[in-house]
């Protein structure tokens, strides 16, 4: 796969299966780590990095990202820590890191003697260019990957990460005693998934006609400025015209409107005051009705 998705040869050796991705993220930050270590990452992003690293008593560094930069951390702005983490397509955002952005990231990382984990657990879901892996541009990286996403096997808990060979001992010690393996039925199903690819493309048909849909519908019911959504399944809004508080703001839209939005806070500990996050994994019916419903209730106000 990682031949055909990004002309990489990979030494299967380095494949660690995992429990998830969330799994993996454990994994990699007990092998990279020690308490009190600093792991940056860009904000708006994914909530369980933060909470994970705090539990293993790691220090989360927020980079505050910017519209113009597609919600993505600067090489030129990255913080002293011991650890970075990048996302891409990102959650929230959606945004895709482009191969030069990703080199000069991993470049600037190393330089300033950080350990990259690169979190590719939205590729295949991708609406312009395909999504560029860090192992293009490094072996000097930690990738997680999951069947939770583009082979849609959330509920099964199987998840991987490409360790570089220098770890690999270290990870496979640290997975026999914390996890010893992901449930073995699930490991079955999710290889047959890799031979499911046309079910997979066919998933992202429909994602790709709810984007358009979304693309459309969001700016008519008043919601103009969003980050360039251009892979994964989530549109993230600047909502900072309509209310400084996004849980009451997400709250009253859930009871008025009866459509379930997340608000920003979860990602951006400070800015999500202003912002939402829209998701579009469900049927094109549900989007189009939760478009219609988000109309009307926007209209209302
Ligand atoms: C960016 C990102 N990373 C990781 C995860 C966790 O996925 P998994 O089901 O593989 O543990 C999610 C889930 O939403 C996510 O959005």
């Amino acid at each position: 796969m990682y031949r055909r998705w990004y002309g990489i040869d990979l030494d299967p050796a380095r494949v660690v299966v995992t429990s998830g991705s969330s799994g993996a993220f454990i994994l990699a930050f007990s092998a990279l780590f020690d308490a009190g270590n600093r792991v940056a990452m860009g904000f708006p992003g994914y909530p369980s990095y933060r909470q994970i690293l705090r539990a293993m008593s790691l220090e989360p560094v927020g980079i505050e990202t910017r519209p113009e930069d597609r919600y993505q951390p600067r090489p030129d702005a990255l913080p002293d820590a011991q650890g970075l983490i990048l996302a891409s397509p990102g959650n929230p955002s959606g945004t895709v890191l482009r191969l030069d952005e990703m080199r000069a990231l991993t470049q600037a990382a190393a330089a300033k003697g950080m350990a990259v984990i690169s979190d590719e657990i939205y590729h295949g879901l991708s609406y312009g260019d395909r999504c560029h892996s860090a192992l293009e541009v490094t072996d000097e990286v930690f990738v997680v990957n999951s069947f939770s996403k583009y082979f849609s096997m959330t509920g099964w808990r199987v998840g991987w990460m490409i360790v570089p060979e220098t770890h690999l001992r270290t990870v496979e010690r640290l997975a026999q005693n914390l996890f010893i393996c992901p449930p073995h039925a699930s490991q079955v199903a999710a290889l047959a998934a890799l031979d499911c690819e046309d079910e997979a493309q066919a998933n992202l048909a429909f994602y790709r006609e709810n984007r358009r849909l979304m693309l459309e519908g969001l700016p008519k019911a008043g919601f103009t400025r969003i980050a360039p959504p251009e892979g994964a399944f989530y549109i993230y809004a600047d909502v900072s015209d309509f209310t400084d508080n996004s849980l009451a703001f997400a709250t009253e839209i859930l009871d008025r409107a009866g459509v379930a939005v997340t608000p920003g806070l979860d990602f951006d500990p400070d800015r999500g005051a202003r912002t939402l996050r829209f998701s579009y994994a469900r049927a094109t019916s549900d989007i189009a009705e939760g478009l219609r419903r988000l109309t009307e209730f926007m209209a209302s106000r």
